[in-house]
């Protein structure tokens, strides 16, 4: 059974494999598919990048990019406001897994949070952690190349990536402070950041955190409970394949994906979404899904996912297991520690979706009762909403964003 899964898991990757020599599989040598694309009619904002978005959409944005200290290079979006006067703290938005910057706004301009922190006078920035298409850099390691460019999960990117963001808009901004959003795993990337740094707590004046992924005690989804058993194997087998980096623009299931999503986005993006997350059919609208699946997939670190599965298996919120020797070698102890939450003393909004498979209420609680500056957990009222809902839902303005943007007003005065 397990191993069904894991062939059809990976067969998107595995496929990318027999096309191609090991080592460079990853080069991206695909022809660019946009002309064809464009003959078979795809909406095009599925495949218009952020900055081509943003454009079509009036707003200007700006391209930074941000060197962090090992070496990666992310590149991250401002969105200019268009108000005489800025509000007092930035805000930075961070996406989950599978996914970037473009999250943030895909859904259009009416409904995007950047858009709309962005008209209510916010100097927004979305970021891009390490691997994904936009921060596919680093100083010195070729990504089609070297297997050390993807030896990182989200504790890497909590600990060097979002810090390194940070400081990036303060001394461009020449602020004290920023508002955080994050969606996911830039919820997990967060997390770590503050426990592990806890001096960044300093400089953020309210995080918002969209179904928050910690402690994985409860997950619903089935199908990331099995895969977690074999997490250990699944990752050595990938690393066997000289498999690092997953689910990139250029390999075959975010193709296929996107393709499926031009012509059936609910009865099958729907679905995937369902199986996934929980998500209830017509939350998102069928126009969102089909953008958002062409956004998805845009890579991912094999390592992050393994160490995802790690969570849900040893149940604890923990630093990625090395195996003894590594452990060892790396944390001076025998088994991995867990990150101290308890030094996350930054203003928290945990926000929740009662019918999320992935970030689960009972998790929440758990992590919530050990965290010691909780200002609100907000259970989003309404009985169906999921883990993507939060982003993308087709009430996230009435019920999301509209409550961002008080708690905003109550935290700029302060
Ligand atoms: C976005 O797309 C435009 C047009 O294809 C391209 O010139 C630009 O470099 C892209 N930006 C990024 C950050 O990929
Ligand atoms: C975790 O952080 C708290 C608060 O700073 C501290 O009192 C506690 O000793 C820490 N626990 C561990 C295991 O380091």
């Amino acid at each position: 059974m397990l191993k069904v899964l894991i062939a059809l898991l990976y067969v998107g990757n595995i496929c990318d494999t027999l096309r191609s020599q090991p080592r460079k599989l990853f080069t991206y040598s695909l022809p660019d598919k946009r002309p064809l694309k464009q003959a078979l009619g795809y909406i095009e904002d599925s495949y218009f990048n952020f900055t081509e978005l943003a454009t079509k959409y009036e707003f200007t944005s700006e391209e930074h990019i941000v060197k962090t200290s090992d070496g990666y290079l992310l590149t991250i979006f401002r969105i200019l406001t268009k108000c005489n006067t800025l509000k007092r703290y930035p805000v930075l938005l961070m996406h989950g897994i599978y996914d970037s910057s473009d999250a943030w706004i895909l859904s259009g301009p009416q409904t995007g949070l950047g858009y709309i922190l962005s008209r209510n006078c916010y100097d927004v920035w979305a970021g891009n952690n390490r691997g994904n298409r936009y921060s596919r850099k680093h100083v010195r390691l070729n990504p089609d190349r070297d297997v050390k460019f993807w030896d990182f999960s989200f504790d890497e990117i909590g600990n060097f990536d979002i810090p390194a963001i940070i400081d990036y808009m303060l001394s461009v901004s020449k602020k004290s402070k920023v508002y955080y959003i994050g969606h996911s795993q830039g919820t997990t990337d967060f997390f770590v950041m503050t426990s592990l740094q806890p001096s960044y707590n300093d400089k953020v004046q309210l995080a918002i955190q969209l179904a928050p992924v910690s402690i994985m005690k409860h997950i619903t989804n089935p199908i990331l409970k099995v895969v977690a058993q074999g997490s250990e194997n699944i990752k050595n087998i990938l690393d066997s394949l000289g498999l690092q980096e997953l689910s990139a623009v250029n390999q075959i299931e975010h193709f296929i994906l996107e393709k499926l999503c031009q012509v059936a986005p609910a009865p099958i993006c729907g679905t995937i979404l369902y199986i996934t997350t929980g998500y209830k059919q017509d939350t998102i609208s069928a126009r969102t899904l089909t953008i958002a699946f062409g956004h998805l997939l845009v890579g991912v670190s094999a390592k992050t996912l393994a160490h995802f599965g790690q969570l849900i298996l040893f149940q604890k919120f923990q630093r990625y297991n090395e195996g003894l020797q590594g452990n060892l070698k790396r944390y001076g102890s025998v088994s991995p520690p867990e990150y101290n939450v308890s030094q996350i003393t930054c203003p928290i909004v945990l926000v929740c979706g009662q019918n999320d498979y992935v970030s689960t209420l009972q998790d929440i609680d758990e992590l919530s009762s050990k965290l010691p500056n909780v200002v609100e957990k907000y259970i989003v009222p309404d009985p169906t909403f999921s883990h993507n809902n939060h982003v993308w839902g087709v009430d996230a303005p009435k019920l999301v964003f509209k409550r961002i943007l008080q708690f905003f007003s109550e935290f700029d005065k302060t």
